[in-house]
């Protein structure tokens, strides 16, 4: 199965740091598929309508809220627990 992490790439996110959030994202979800068994599938999205909650991360369908670098771990967490 694949798990799913859709990152707000709208201009209020991009200016809070979204891309670096998308990169650490990246790297870490390379990290662990490169380890076996989860394939995941990261997307940028339009603006979500939550700008002053951003940067604004969706795992699985669940929305998160400002989320910064140092959260990447615990969403990739999350996104591995869900089915
Ligand atoms: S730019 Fe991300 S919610 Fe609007």
């Amino acid at each position: 199965m694949t798990k799913k992490i859709q990152i707000c790439m709208g201009s209020a996110c991009h200016l809070k740091g979204a891309p670096l959030i998308a990169q650490a994202l990246q790297v870490e979800l390379e990290r662990r598929e490169a380890a076996g068994e989860v394939l995941f599938e990261l997307a940028g999205s339009f603006c979500q309508s939550q700008c002053a909650d951003g940067v604004i991360v969706r795992v699985n369908g669940e929305t998160y809220q400002h989320i910064t670098v140092a959260d990447v771990p615990r969403l990739v967490e999350i996104c591995l627990q869900e089915d």
